[in-house]
């Protein structure tokens, strides 16, 4: 059975616009343009994620809002106050995607908050404060190993280290901002007084399977994860497959794979910590010659930052034990650290009751996945919102989905609490 009630309070003031089956749709029509022929890649900058760029801004201008693309790649449309408020609240979230990813990662925030700005404009309802739709350019970290990117400037973080990150092509990313006529100076000036923000609400797919388990729509963020991301490699003594014998052997690949195995049994130890090799490669592999080398990605996560810690130390010290015994060199690289970061307790309240007008019970839970909200952590009060993800909770994949009820629910809870936000005194 169902926990869905029907939509609308006794007082009638949620309003019945129909906004689920126009998000999907959009998303549907931002998924056709990809680096790929077939299924969705859409990395920073590539031509098919300068085409989505455009396309959300013409999509902002048209629902009645001041866009632009800004230094970064970010399309941000204002609506504005009608008061000339001092502070702003941004609804937002990323456009890029992983390699072969799901439609709705990141788009579903923004074209939900987009459509919220239009019904707001179209209906004459102004805000006590600015309300910012910020698609964000950046945020996966798939093709510089740079996540972040577009929100990590906005909320005044913006790594500058990371201009010499390279992609798979070899050119860095400070050379593929000037190449698209980016002065880089301009990306530290997009950061955003903290004063002068109200806030930071995200609505994003949930990408596991707890609102589907649970039967529930959507439901409140309460904490993001701590995440680190490693590259890893290995160099071992290349050679003959046929003639070294398998003692005598200093083989990468094997190191590499006990690795895995390693990161896999310390990750099952705690109920909140998670840990993945998603890349593999044998550079220049060849069947009948031992891998000289090997490189690899690491990702840990954990729902708070002891657990975190103490697995990201034993198992950095497991790869010193198994290179040294296997007589290889691993060289660690770090290139992303996040701590985890909490959900306003206001912002959550205000996402409950928009949740309890709509008919719903409020449900809580944590996200294991990186989203942009973190960056604003700590420069002023977050807030997200999960929409229930089909298909077991598969994303990252093609394999992602999302029903037009749930997502019009989503759209009539970001709604409302936006509405109601001054009625809690943020
Ligand atoms: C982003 O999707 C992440 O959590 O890696
Ligand atoms: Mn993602
Ligand atoms: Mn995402």
């Amino acid at each position: 059975m169902s926990n869905v009630q029907p939509r609308g309070d006794k007082s009638g003031s949620v309003p019945t616009v129909d906004f689920g089956a126009k998000i999907l749709d959009m998303a549907r029509e931002l998924a056709q343009f990809s680096e790929t022929t077939e299924g969705l890649t859409c990395t920073y900058f590539s031509p098919a994620h300068k085409a989505v760029a455009v396309r959300l801004r013409e999509w902002m201008r048209s629902a009645g809002l001041a866009a632009e693309i800004d230094a970064v790649g970010n399309v941000v449309g204002r609506y504005a106050s009608a008061a000339n408020a001092p502070k702003t609240l941004i609804v937002g979230s990323h456009y890029d995607t992983v390699i072969n990813a799901g439609q709705f990662d990141g788009r579903l925030g923004i074209l939900t908050a987009l459509v919220v700005a239009e019904h707001l404009h179209g209906t004459g309802q102004r805000l006590p404060f600015h309300l910012e739709v910020i698609g964000f350019s950046e945020e996966e970290g798939a093709r510089f190993s740079a996540p972040y990117l577009g929100s990590s400037a906005i909320a005044g973080c913006f790594n500058e280290t990371v201009f010499d990150r390279q992609d798979l092509s070899g050119i860095d990313l400070a050379t593929l901002l000037r190449t698209e006529g980016v002065d880089l100076a301009a990306i530290r000036k997009l950061a955003r007084r903290p004063e002068t923000l109200r806030g930071y609400l995200e609505v994003h797919i949930e990408q596991g399977p707890v609102l589907l388990e649970n039967n529930l729509p959507v439901g409140v963020v309460t904490s993001i994860a701590a995440s680190v991301r490693f590259r890893i490699t290995i160099r071992g003594v290349v050679g003959h497959a046929g003639t070294v014998p398998m003692s005598l052997r200093h083989d990468a690949a094997a190191a590499a794979a006990e690795i895995v195995l390693a990161v896999e049994r310390r990750c099952a130890e705690g109920p909140n910590l998670v840990g993945t090799v998603g890349q593999l490669a044998v550079p220049h592999g060849v069947i009948n010659v031992i891998p000289g080398c090997c490189e690899l990605s690491l990702d840990i996560r954990a729902g708070d930052d002891a657990t975190h810690a103490a697995a990201i130390a034993d198992i950095l010290a497991a790869i010193c034990q198994i290179a040294e015994r296997r007589g290889v060199t691993a060289e660690v690289a770090k290139i992303a650290h996040h701590a985890a970061v909490a959900c306003a307790p206001q912002i959550q309240s205000a996402l409950a009751r928009a949740i309890k007008r709509n008919g719903i019970e409020p449900f809580y839970l944590a996200s294991g996945a990186g989203h942009d909200g973190e960056m604003f952590a700590g420069i002023t009060d977050i807030g997200m919102l999960f929409v229930r993800c089909g298909n077991g909770g598969i994303s990252h994949s093609p394999l992602e989905t999302v029903t037009a009820a749930d997502v019009d629910i989503a759209a009539h809870v970001l709604l409302d609490a936006v509405l109601n936000l001054d009625q809690l005194g943020l």
